[in-house]
């Protein structure tokens, strides 16, 4: 993005701005697309819709034989109403993967017939005793991890997440009591992970698929492939990462003289570049060094900056055109009532200006690379309706998600008596 911009996927920002209001989440459908075609090689591509789960992109992506993760019960409800059946297929559409089951999702599990992915081993004991006689795969956590924050890193014994790599056995006898099978296994280190990191996955995936042996017929690489957040990134060679893991799979089918599936689970490597925050600028003010554009959209609407210190690029448009613009180093912030409302953060501190064209009250601010991980965090702090979202397809816009109304805030509140 440069720091001057005028439009988004070919359509012009104040009019994108007037027509649906501010602050709006607009994605570009053919960023999805083209991440999609990348990781073709991959037997499933398994999106991980936390990223972003609006329906409108479970549905773009299902109808490009992308497949999908859920984490609760209610991602399980959005997948269905994207048009993804539940079921045992191989491979199965819809997946749960998590370190524990609600009552509620082992319900809808149980019911569905929604395969699951075992965190831990209380999943599998109770698993096993609602539905003896099932596949299920087990996440392992293989003793190490990485993520672009360590909120983000979910390997390692500083992490919750998967069960243990040296408690295979146990988990193996666990499923043998109810003679569940295990047919896959999963790994997950973290999100935003360097490929130094992830190349080390497939051959602990290796280690542990020899532990469990031949009932294994699919293997997970996980989420976790980097995006550019800033300028200069690269994208990742995901060519090199699909050969890694085909030599590794290739290996396993050997010694197990069968076929055994390659499945890869990314969200923000479809989402994230996709999707933009547009804010309105309502304020610019000079806080003695400080110059600092108040927008309005805040934490509430992208809560990255002010959770992980993340960077995301940003440009100004002009409300009246304006091709140049002086720069100046300012402060991007929001409306809400926290000194942390600063969307210009960097390594965890939270006022780091920035050079970015000048802006006036009614100019907007574009946010970048928000789509992974941007409204899915959105909250309704300080009162704030969530914003609308708009998806870019075949050079339209599309409302995808209306604007919350100020009843909607307290829609489901009561006051006693
Ligand atoms: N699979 C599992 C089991 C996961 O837990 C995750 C992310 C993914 C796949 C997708 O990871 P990705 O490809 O998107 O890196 N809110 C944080 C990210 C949290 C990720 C949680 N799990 C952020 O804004 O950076």
């Amino acid at each position: 993005m440069t720091p001057l911009v005028h439009e988004i996927a070919g359509l012009a920002i104040p009019e994108l701005a007037q027509q649906f209001g501010t602050p709006l989440y607009v994605y570009d459908a053919r960023t999805i697309l083209e991440r999609i075609g990348h990781l073709a090689a991959f037997d499933v591509v398994r999106y991980a819709q936390k990223a972003c789960s609006n329906i409108a992109i479970l549905d773009l992506v299902r109808k490009n034989n992308v497949l999908v993760d859920a984490v609760s019960a209610g991602e399980i409800h959005r997948a269905m109403a994207a048009g993804y059946k539940p079921g045992f297929n191989d491979p199965p559409e819809i997946v749960y993967t998590a370190d524990i089951f609600d009552h509620q999702t082992l319900d809808m599990v149980v019911e569905l017939g929604v395969p699951v992915n075992c965190g831990s081993p209380d999943m599998i004991s109770q698993y096993g005793q609602r539905a003896p006689g099932n596949s299920i795969t087990l996440r392992i956590n293989p003793g190490f991890g990485h993520g672009h924050s360590q909120k983000t890193n979910t390997g390692g014994e500083q992490s919750k997440h998967g069960i243990w790599h040296e408690q295979i056995e146990d988990c193996i006898e666990r499923a043998n009591e109810h003679g569940l099978t295990i047919a896959g296994l999963h790994m997950h280190i973290g999100s935003g992970t360097d490929m130094e990191h992830l190349s080390q996955v497939s051959s602990a995936m290796e280690q542990a698929a020899l532990v469990v042996g031949s009932s294994i017929t699919s293997i997970s690489a996980g989420g976790g492939l980097p995006t550019p957040y800033r300028d200069g990134d690269d994208l990742v060679d995901t060519a090199a990462y699909y050969e890694q893991w085909d030599a590794t799979r290739g290996r396993l089918a050997k010694e197990f003289g069968h076929h055994v599936s390659l499945e890869i689970e990314p969200g923000r490597y479809l989402a994230a570049e996709s999707g933009y925050l547009v804010a309105e600028v309502r304020a610019v003010k000079q806080m003695g060094g400080n110059r600092y554009y108040l927008l309005d959209a805040g934490f509430n609407n992208l809560a990255r900056p002010i959770m992980y210190g993340s960077y995301h690029p940003m440009a100004v448009c002009p409300a009246n055109g304006d091709t140049e613009r002086a720069h100046q180093q300012v402060v991007v912030g929001g409306p809400l009532c926290e000194s942390g409302d600063i969307f210009t953060q960097e390594d965890g501190g939270f006022v780091s200006s920035r050079s970015l064209p000048e802006a006036h009250v009614g100019d907007y601010v574009v946010i970048g690379c928000a789509g992974a991980y941007g409204h899915t965090m959105a909250s309704n702090y300080n009162s704030k309706p969530l914003t609308a979202e708009v998806l870019i397809s075949d050079g339209s816009p599309h409302l995808i998600r209306e604007r919350q109304s100020l009843d909607d805030l307290i829609r489901h509140e009561r006051i006693p008596g």
